[in-house]
């Protein structure tokens, strides 16, 4: 929506108070109301108090907005996204470029720098755009270029940072829009290797011959049927004096660039859209952006993400085949739609055996199933670690991502037994999809590694305007996984 958005004192800036429902303006936004306009102008009846309302009046000749803010007892910092994002909005509407954000005296016990930087997302959030492929036959509209400032310092450093964290999910989402054509296996490497060059990560991309070796062999099958060959990426983000013992935070990522559903080929139109089946792994890439950027963790992280497009051809895998992975288990293949999990596989393995993990987290679009439960709401939590467990809600709690637990149970686990293999990817029986999907990877983690699986199928796009995103995706997981590692 903006061209730019920065920090910064503006001329002829909007004035942007805010007040709670059934209350007037608090001493501080009256100091600044000096005609009395404000005040007026919140006993139109308009003036509902809903959180996100915003009435406008003008004081002289600037204008003022008097957003709602909800009932105080209700309030939570979080509320500011979406209020920020619709007095965005509203400056975009009437091509206001400043805006001065004066909420201190209202938010009284609320920290300055947690509000601005809840109030920085939702502008940040809502900034995004993605108009490159748009070609001749669209207009480019003329987009401002925003300055925001406040008169708390803590609220504008507060803002600062929560830009930084939406550039960082605003990179997700970039990645989840690219087609399927342009975001190939090789541009997902690409961009990895782009991304930790600009922030001094390390990047190692294993295929090919290295998929042999490393005995990717979920990666191999599911990758096979396509010329888009398929790829493990593994980034590295090192502390400056980390300790060599040190374990590392692994974050994971089901980077599926195509998810035809293979042999097991979609149906009715169930294929639109699975572009966005790499999502997973575009979460992650935003967390690694942040962490390298915002975060600054005292503790080293690791990303890996499964690449691959899941197509169909005379090569493909099949149902029916059988699968070894290099932790030694065997998996039959009841249906080839099931992929993502067989791809996860192979990088739970690498995880467990070769980086040593302090735990791990797992992204993945992997189920419809936890859309038809969850619905866009909440993600779906598999994680029976209470520490991870609790970390991982705190997180959520932080950046406004909501996870729900769902439950693993040794019987879910009995369910993926194979009568020719050890386990199925699938069960055929259509019950509890989701948690068969977890406790599939169950069986490629190792005793002790505490480790969580996140099914973002329902929440990692939006099907029209919400809070601060527009139609598409939100770059779910980015900003989670940032509060999780800001927390080590
Ligand atoms: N990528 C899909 C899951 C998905 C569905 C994501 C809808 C986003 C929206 C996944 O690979 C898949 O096809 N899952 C199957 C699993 C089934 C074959 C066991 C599903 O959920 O139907
Ligand atoms: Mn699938
Ligand atoms: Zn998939």
């Amino acid at each position: 929506m903006f061209e730019s958005i920065r920090v910064r004192a503006g001329t002829n800036a909007v004035l942007v108070l805010g007040y709670f429902q059934g209350e007037g303006l608090d001493k501080a936004s009256k100091g600044l109301d000096k005609e009395g306009a404000a005040a007026a102008a919140l006993k139109r009846a308009e003036a509902t108090g809903d959180s996100g309302r915003i009435t406008e009046t003008f004081s002289g000749k600037r204008r003022v907005l008097l957003v709602g803010m909800g009932k105080r007892e209700k309030f939570e910092v979080g509320a500011l996204r979406n209020i920020a994002a619709a007095v965005g909005r509203k400056l975009n509407a009437v091509k206001e470029a400043a805006a001065e954000v004066e909420f201190g005296g209202i938010l009284g016990r609320v920290d300055a720098a947690e509000a601005g930087q809840a109030f920085g997302e939702g502008l940040g959030l809502l900034g995004w755009v993605c108009d490159q492929f748009k070609g001749k036959a669209t207009a480019r509209a003329e987009r401002l270029k925003l300055s925001v400032h406040s008169s708390s310092k803590a609220f504008n450093a507060g803002m600062e940072r929560g830009l930084a964290l939406a550039e960082s999910a605003n990179f997700t989402r970039t990645l989840s829009e690219t087609p399927p054509n342009i975001a190939t296996t090789g541009y997902m490497a690409a961009q990895a290797q782009k991304l930790a060059r600009q922030t001094g990560l390390s990047c190692k991309v294993f295929k090919g011959a290295d998929l042999e070796r490393e005995r990717f062999t979920g990666l191999i099958n599911v990758g096979k049927a396509s010329e888009n060959e398929p790829c493990m990426i593994r980034l590295e983000y090192r502390p400056k004096g980390a300790a060599r013992s040190s374990k590392p935070v692994v974050l994971i990522g089901k980077t599926m660039t195509y998810d035809s559903g293979g042999l097991s080929l979609k149906v009715n139109n169930g294929m639109v859209g699975m572009k966005r089946d790499k999502d997973g792994g575009c979460g992650v890439l935003g967390a690694m952006h942040a962490i390298a950027t915002v975060i600054k963790p005292r503790v080293p992280v690791v990303a890996l993400l499964a690449v691959a497009e899941n197509s169909i051809s005379d090569e493909a895998y099949r149902p029916d085949d059988v699968l070894t992975y290099r932790n030694g288990v065997t998996v039959e293949v009841t249906n080839t739609d099931a992929e993502g999990r067989l791809v996860l596989a192979d990088a739970f393995c690498y995880a467990c055996e070769v980086e040593k993990p302090a735990y791990i987290v797992e992204l993945s679009t992997l189920t419809g199933g936890v859309v038809v439960a969850l619905g866009g709401t909440y993600a779906g939590l598999f994680c029976d670690d209470d520490r991870l467990r609790r970390k991982i809600e705190a997180a959520s709690e932080a950046s406004g991502e909501r996870v729900w637990r769902l439950p693993l149970h040794q019987e879910y686990r009995d369910m993926m037994k194979s009568p020719v293999a050890d386990i199925l990817n699938s069960n055929p029986n259509r019950k509890a999809h989701p948690i068969q999907g977890a406790a599939f990877l169950s069986y490629f983690v190792e005793e002790g590694v505490p480790w969580a699986h996140i099914d973002i199928a329902g929440v990692h796009a939006v099907e029209g305007e919400t809070g601060p995103f527009v139609k598409g995706p939100t770059g779910w997981g980015a900003r989670l996984l940032a509060s999780l590692l800001e927390n080590e």
